[in-house]
Formats: C-alpha cells, structure tokens, sequence
C-alpha cells in the first residue's frame, strides 16, 4: 500500500450540522411536538422530550466537542417557535441565545452557517394552515429578517429552508410529516409557498447584510434507472429526478417554477441563490411503472449487493455525492455539502462511509468542482423525526435519559481529517482498513 493523502484546498469548511428540534429540547410551541403526541405518527411512540438538552445549555459542551475535534464549522438552525411564539410577539432573549451560539462558534474560529427553517413551523402558523396559505412567506421574511438584523455580526452563510423538497413530498404526499396530508393540490401549494418564501428571504438577508451568502439545502435523492438500458426506466428516474432534485434549485435560478406538464413564473425567484447546500445521503432505483402516475410512474428499490446501514434505511453508495455534486454544477454556484453521514449505533459502518463520501467529494475536488465545505450529519444522536430514536447518526452517541454523551471512533477520524484537511492512507489503515487497498492501491 502507498503512503499518500487525499488534500483538500485551504480554506475548506469542515463541520457538523444539526438542527433546532433535534437537539434542543421541549420545542413544545411548534407543530412537531405537538405530531409526536398524537399516537402512531412517531416510530415506538418516541418523543423529541428534552432531545440533547441544548435549550438547556449543553450546546456549549457540544460545540467543545466540535471544536477539539478540530472542525471548523457548524451548521445549526435556529428555532421559529421560540423567536415568535405568537405572531406579534419577539422573543429577544431566544434571539440573545442563539447570538451567543453564533459569537461562541466565531470566538473558537468556527465558521456559523445558520439554518432558518428545518421542518418545524410554530403553532400559530400550523393554525393558519402551514405553508398552504399564501401568507406564509410573508410571515417567514419577517422572521428571517429579525434573525439577521440580530446575528448578522457573528453569522455570514445562511441557508433559508433545508430539504423543502423532502419536506414537502414528506408532508403532502406521503403523510409521514405534519400535516400528515396525501393531497397533491396541497403538495403544489406549499412547493410554491416554500418557493416564494426562500426568494424573498433571500431579498431579505441581502438587503440586511449585502455580503450575506444564502442559500438552499436540498435532498438531493440519487435517482438512478435500475436498468440503463430501458428508455423507460431512464423517462422515470429522469422525470422524478428533475421534479425533487430540480424543482427548488431551479426556481432559484431561473425564476420558473417547473412542474410535470406545466410551468409558472416566479420572477421573484430568479437568481436568489449563492451557493448550493446538498444533503446527501443515498441512492434509489427506479423502474418505470404505468400504474403510478401519482408517484411519476417510478417504482422504487435498494440497489443489490451493497452495504446497507443498520436499519437498512440507507445504502452505501459513495459515487452517489459525486454524481450529487456534478448534477450541481449546473447550476454554476459554489457547492456546499450541509448534509451527509449514516445511522449506526455500533460504528461499523461510519468510518467506511465517511472515509468513502470523502473521498469522491475529494474527487470531484480535484476537477476543480467548486466545493467550499463538508457538515456531517450529525454531531450528537439526536431526534430523528417519524423515526424517533431508532436512528443513531452522531459522531458521538446520545443517552437521551442521562444526557451522557460516548464518543464513537468515528469522532476521531473526523477529527484526524478535519485537522489534516484531508485524508491518508495511515489513517484509513487504522479506522477502516477494509477500504484501504482499493483507495490507496
Ligand atoms: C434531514 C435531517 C435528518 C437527516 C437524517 C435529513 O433529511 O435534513 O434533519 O436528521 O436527514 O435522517
């Protein structure tokens, strides 16, 4: 085996992301805490409850981990219900709280990239009918406005909504997420709210902060034709493709909103992105299947003969944020990686899997793809929406009933490449020896 490493360019953001409702705790004033009381919606019956205690002051000990461990960046977001409890109504010292998240990440020379919606709405907005009503974008710009009139010293990167795609398939389509809806006019509404709401957020955070770089974390799902050589495979992966990786992205850059078979411009929309946020985490086959216009005639599965994790929730396939990122490029903005990672309690899987993403992310690096930064999803086991506590994606792992915190030798990898900025051949030897003939042959 050679000795050899993986560098990535100076500068790059290396971190951790998390989100408001997974980890702070007792969020009890929006619409997922009130999801979780209502029975069969949560996996077991499991409930955020005090999550990792943020909101009680162990973000401080979290973001300590983070920091020793060499990374230099952190995506967290910050929490709509708590800065608004009723419309009339700001929060200032739940806005003092996340200033102070935001000034401690900068004082430990992390870079703060701050998240403004991540699933959960408050209750009041839920009562007014979530984002189906028109007015909902309104109201999110005013929001967004306060937090960055109040962190804009500290905060520089902002992502205005995570996952609206997944969020809206999820919500609408599936039913698996408040509103638990499977109504595909309802679908439509809140894609185009969502859409108006990140363009004037947008409008909004450049006209508070005009060097602000903001923009969208997508889902991005690898869709691929379970068999390349059946154009119908390609019409359907390629259709479902454009609809959930594009649809957001899109809209963002040209100012149409696209769907199946018909359009609508959004004028506000053009141009209202600078850099592109990609969560990846996975690929799908898809199969063409007459019988599922609803679902774009795609009929879904796992590919064979690859690692799955745990609770086979999520398939080891490293080419996929490659192939994310070269999807990406066409939208010719900065790239940044604000999700990835897997759930394994035991640590089996993770180190392969990062050492793996990594290293096609250093690839498509190296063709000089502009990517800025890596988070790893995530810091700390925390609440993992529908699925309750059965998923364990932290680098460290939870004790949801005793706050106690375990660190999985994953931590220590991460650690080791975020300190070198890159990735070598000794340190893969030791963390996941498996894998390191065929990186470094
Ligand atoms: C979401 C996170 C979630 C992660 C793992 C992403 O889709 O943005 O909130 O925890 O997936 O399930």
């Amino acid at each position: 085996m050679v000795k050899a490493s993986f560098h990535f360019p100076r500068g790059f953001l290396w971190g951790t992301a998390t989100s408001a409702h997974q980890v702070e705790g007792f969020n009890t004033n929006n619409n997922w805490w009130a999801w979780e009381q209502q029975s069969g919606r949560i996996l077991n019956g499991d409930k955020s409850g005090a999550a990792c205690d943020w909101w009680g002051g162990r973000w401080r000990d979290d973001f300590d981990r983070a920091a020793a461990a060499g990374q230099n960046a952190h995506r967290f977001s910050v929490e709509w219900s708590r800065i608004q409890p009723v419309p009339d109504k700001w929060e200032e010292s739940a806005l003092d709280r996340y200033r102070e998240m935001a000034r401690n990440l900068t004082e430990r020379g992390m870079t703060p990239l701050v998240t403004l919606h991540h699933f959960s709405d408050p209750l009041w907005l839920t009562e007014m009918g979530g984002w189906e009503n028109e007015k909902a974008a309104g109201h999110f710009v005013a929001f967004v406005r306060k937090v960055v009139e109040a962190l804009q010293e500290y905060v520089n990167l902002w992502v205005t909504l995570n996952e609206p795609n997944g969020l809206c398939v999820q919500g609408y389509l599936e039913g698996s997420f408040p509103p638990g809806k499977k109504d595909t006019k309802a679908y439509l509404r809140a894609l185009t709210n969502l859409a108006r709401a990140h363009a004037l957020a947008y409008h909004t955070i450049h006209m508070v902060q005009p060097t602000a770089r903001v923009g969208l974390s997508i889902y991005y799902r690898d869709l691929v034709p379970a068999k390349s050589s059946s154009p119908l495979d390609r019409f359907a992966a390629g259709l479902s493709s454009r609809m959930f990786n594009d649809f957001f992205p899109r809209a963002a850059q040209e100012g149409i909103l696209r769907f199946p078979l018909w359009s609508r411009t959004l004028p506000e929309a053009k141009a209202t992105q600078d850099f592109l946020g990609l969560n990846y985490y996975t690929r799908d086959l898809v199969s063409f299947d007459l019988t599922r216009p609803g679902q774009l005639f795609n009929d879904r599965s796992t590919p064979a003969g690859v690692l799955m994790s745990e609770g086979n929730y999520i398939a080891n396939i490293p080419q996929g944020i490659y192939r994310a990122i070269k999807w990406g490029l066409k939208y010719k903005i900065p790239i940044i990686i604000t999700e990835n990672g897997v759930e394994d309690s035991q640590d089996v899987l993770r180190p392969r899997y990062l050492v793996e993403h990594l290293h096609q992310v250093w690839r498509a690096v190296n063709f000089n793809f502009p990517v800025k930064g890596y988070f790893h999803w995530t810091l700390v086991d925390n609440f993992e929406w529908e699925r309750g506590w059965t998923q364990r994606f932290g680098l460290w792992e939870l004790d949801p009933d005793t706050q106690k915190r375990k660190k999985r030798p994953s931590a220590d990898l991460y650690a080791e490449i975020c300190r070198e900025n890159g990735i070598s051949s000794e340190m893969v030897s030791r963390y996941a020896p498996e894998i390191s003939s065929q990186l470094f042959p």
